[in-house]
């Protein structure tokens, strides 16, 4: 099969597209696929819009690639693609409304709270966020990845700061509850209606929390799988990641990342319709205990999506 592989980007996660890109492509070829890779940059259209392939494997991450509009370009183009469309990545890349859906359906989530940057001034927003929690909390930017932009604030006066860094990466700000506990994933395979949970994976981070070193420096975090947390647990761990994959409408494959609380209850972060796929990564790893080599991993994700 002739496929275009996208990757790179212009998004805060670049580098960790290059290297899932890098991966992917590597991957297709051993698989005997023709492979052309695009460092993909939404300035500069006409090389996907002049694409002759049989299909586009989407190696981004974040803005443009992870958000439903790459999906909408190549929708319009009539060029297959793996994994989520158009809605269910747009609804998984805002945080916030991902939430609501979760919440509205019963599904455990934090205590959120919206803000949009350029409705208020620092001081209101400080104010907003004072009211409504009290240390610890996180300051996140409503659409980013790999913990970009993100500061868990434990005392009141880290919280401008934390503002300010948040809002370099999206003019949406959210902010949670800190749940205390430790850090779990799942990653998803399947056919709409037919998806697998994969084992449970348990996070172990060298640093105080699952960082953007911890992610994707080598050695820094242990992956346990399957997860150490009972039968029961990991059930209903489970069946919350295939619940909140099939109400956000994603396709193919996700990882769902979940905090479980000191007392055994789980709390969905968030859906990742476009999980990395790098050395460090936490996908490849749950696969692998599977029986899937990376390589097997890949080509079932392009024969689900052949349709
Ligand atoms: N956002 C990164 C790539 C992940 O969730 O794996
Ligand atoms: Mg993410």
């Amino acid at each position: 099969m002739k496929i275009a592989v996208l990757y790179g980007g212009t998004s805060g996660e670049r580098e960790v597209s290059l290297s899932t890109g890098k991966g992917i492509i590597e991957a297709l070829k051993k698989n005997g696929h023709e492979v052309i890779g695009i460092d993909f940059d939404p300035r500069n259209l006409t090389e996907i819009v002049n694409l002759k392939v049989d299909l586009a494997f989407i190696g981004l991450h974040g803005k443009y690639g992870e958000d439903g509009k790459i999906q909408g370009l190549l929708e319009m183009l009539n060029i297959p693609y793996v994994g989520s469309g158009v809605l269910a990545s747009a609804l998984a890349m805002d945080k916030s409304k991902a939430k609501q859906i979760f919440e509205k359906n019963g599904l455990p989530v934090a205590k959120g709270l919206t803000i949009e940057v350029g409705d208020y001034s620092q001081e209101e927003i400080v104010e907003m966020v004072k009211k409504s929690f009290t240390p610890p909390y996180v300051v996140k930017p409503n659409q980013e990845g790999s913990t970009l932009g993100l500061t868990i604030v434990k005392k009141e006066e880290q919280l401008p700061d934390a503002i300010k860094l948040a809002a370099e990466s999206d003019d949406v700000l959210l902010i949670e509850d800190f749940i205390s506990g430790k850090e779990y994933t799942v990653a998803i395979v399947g056919q709409r209606g037919k998806e697998i949970a994969l084992p449970v994976i348990e996070i172990i981070p060298k640093s105080e929390y699952y960082d953007f070193d911890s992610k994707y420096k080598p050695g820094g975090s242990e992956h346990i799988i399957p997860a150490r947390i009972g039968e029961s647990l990991t059930k209903e761990v489970k069946n919350l990641a295939v619940e909140a994959h099939q109400l956000l409408g994603c396709d193919v494959y996700s990882r769902v990342d979940f905090i479980i609380t000191e007392d055994n209850h789980p709390i969905i972060l968030e859906v990742n319709t476009l999980p990395g796929m790098t050395p460090t990564s936490l996908f490849p790893d749950a696969a692998k205990v599977m029986g899937w080599t990376y390589e097997q991993m890949i080509e079932e994700f392009v024969s689900l999506s052949i349709k």
